[in-house]
């Protein structure tokens, strides 16, 4: 008898996906994501990279405040979210990028895989992700940046910082805490996708996703990177 059919939310940095921008790039992503969605429903949120800040950047120095440029951010997550439908087998994906959660959970009934980008200023793609992985439900949400983990320090900085196998929300919440939440602000996940993964206890793992394959092993229940607990 075939298993049911699990329901996996992969959040892809743009970082990862996007900065070193090519064809080729993208289809070993597509590749993985293809492999995963031939068991599973996969719905992949895809986020801005380096081009979304740049162009932050340029609007807010033009003097756009957070929220119009938060809306410049939303648009290129959804160019770079096109990019990767366009890579996959016609088949397995829906066409449009889903612009909402409504829309993700709909076009899920009709394929296997479903992407989407951004949806509403004061957050990034990482809190889309946690939003959808509660909405549709879903068994594990991945987190693929272009880190292979979260340090107890920042390991750009400190030569001992050591990666963190599991910890909870409130560990990670203290370690983010000091951030501020400006447009274009990168860092490990934003405080409402926390919250989220905390209110709906939702199974998340941050991998590196820089080679495209740990998402694979992540799905295989391989553990790698780190996993957030309560
Ligand atoms: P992301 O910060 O999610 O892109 O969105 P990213 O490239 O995945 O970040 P990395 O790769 O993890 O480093 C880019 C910007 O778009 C706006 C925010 O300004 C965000 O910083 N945005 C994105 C929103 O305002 N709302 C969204 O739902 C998504």
């Amino acid at each position: 008898m075939s298993r049911k059919k699990m329901k996996i939310v992969i959040s892809i940095g743009g970082s990862i996906l996007i900065n070193d921008l090519s064809s080729e790039r993208i289809k070993r992503y597509t590749d993985v994501i293809y492999e995963i969605s031939k068991d599973n429903k996969v719905f992949i949120v895809v986020g801005g990279g380096h081009i979304a800040r740049r162009y932050i950047k340029v609007a807010k120095d033009l003097g756009l405040n957070n929220s119009e440029a938060d809306y410049i951010g939303i648009d290129l997550t959804r160019i770079n979210a096109k990019l990767l439908i366009s890579a996959l087998p016609e088949e397995s994906v829906y066409n449009d990028v889903a612009l909402n959660f409504k829309d993700a959970k709909n076009f899920s009934t009709f394929k296997d895989i479903v992407v989407m980008g951004g949806t509403e200023p004061g957050h990034t793609t990482d809190a889309v992700g946690a939003i959808l992985a509660e909405y549709v439900s879903a068994d594990m949400f991945i987190n693929a940046t272009s880190v292979d983990g979260v340090y107890d320090k920042d390991p750009n900085r400190y030569k001992d910082a050591k990666k963190i196998d599991s910890l909870t929300t409130n560990d990670l919440m203290r370690i983010i805490g000091e951030a501020k939440m400006d447009a274009g602000l990168n860092m490990i996940l934003d405080i409402l996708a926390i919250k989220v993964i905390e209110r709906s206890n939702i199974k998340t793992y941050i991998i590196d996703g820089r080679d495209p394959k740990n998402i694979l092993r992540a799905v295989n229940g391989e553990e790698i990177g780190t996993r957030i607990c309560l």
